[in-house]
């Protein structure tokens, strides 16, 4: 694994800016935008991009007025090409960081390395387990009791640089895949509202030994306090 240079992110002046990469409905997209609205954050989506012009979330941030850029990889002689006309996109917007949400595509390294300590993702798992795909299908497989959810930050390795926080979830003995990925979703939304927050805040830091602090923040644990899959009940542990 390529280490990420120890920082410190300081938003000084304005609000962080944002780039969101998204390739389907974008819920956890939305779930970002309502929350700089409704909690007042002091960050700004100043652009969402997508490799499929046809994604739902494209329209549904299009709807808001946010800036939209859609980049077919079709467009392009390789994976390679692609991604550096992706960071040229991206660039173009200066963003603080760069949010993976349901951005289904594999970046480059080089992509990865450019935005090195301000690209994150959201992976619906608790990892390290269940890297890449089917990750809801392979928890009920293997019988672990809790799933959940992870954002991080971006390394070369697919789905396995520091972990800035985590939600977990009960994993019920009626569960299909499809049910415990709408209970992961609630906490998802919940989970990567907060980390913007965070990272608005400035008070995200990765430190010398790989790993991630937040100022002021006893735990990133997120649990899902009742069965109900509603937004109420997501309630962040008190170390
Ligand atoms: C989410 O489960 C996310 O964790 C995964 O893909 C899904 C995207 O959902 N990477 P949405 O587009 O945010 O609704």
């Amino acid at each position: 694994m390529t280490s990420l240079a120890s920082t410190t992110t300081t938003v000084s002046s304005g609000a962080c800016r944002l780039v969101i990469l998204v390739s389907g409905r974008g819920s956890n997209m939305q779930a970002i935008v309502r929350a700089i609205e409704s909690r007042g954050l002091a960050a700004q989506v100043v652009a969402v991009v997508s490799d499929k012009p046809a994604a739902a979330g494209l329209d549904w941030a299009r709807q808001q007025g946010l800036e939209t850029c859609a980049l077919e990889p079709g467009a392009y002689v390789n994976r390679e090409a692609y991604d550096q006309a992706l960071a040229q996109t991206v660039q173009a917007y200066s963003p603080d960081y760069v949010l993976l949400a349901g951005f289904m595509r594999i970046l480059s390294d080089a992509f990865v390395h450019q935005f090195s300590g301000r690209l994150v993702n959201i992976h619906p798992s608790l990892l390290p387990s269940f890297p890449g795909l089917k990750t809801h299908e392979n928890a009920l497989k293997t019988g672990v009791q809790w799933h959940g959810c992870t954002v991080h930050f971006v390394t070369p390795e697919l789905d396995n640089g520091p972990i800035i926080g985590q939600a977990a979830v009960p994993v019920l003995a009626t569960d299909t895949p499809q049910s415990l990925a709408e209970r992961v979703l609630v906490v998802e939304h919940r989970l990567y509202a907060d980390v913007v927050e965070w990272l608005a805040d400035g008070r995200v830091s990765l430190q010398d030994d790989g790993r991630v602090a937040v100022t002021d923040l006893p735990t990133r644990a997120c649990v899902l306090a009742s069965n109900d899959a509603d937004a109420a009940d997501v309630t962040l542990i008190k170390a």
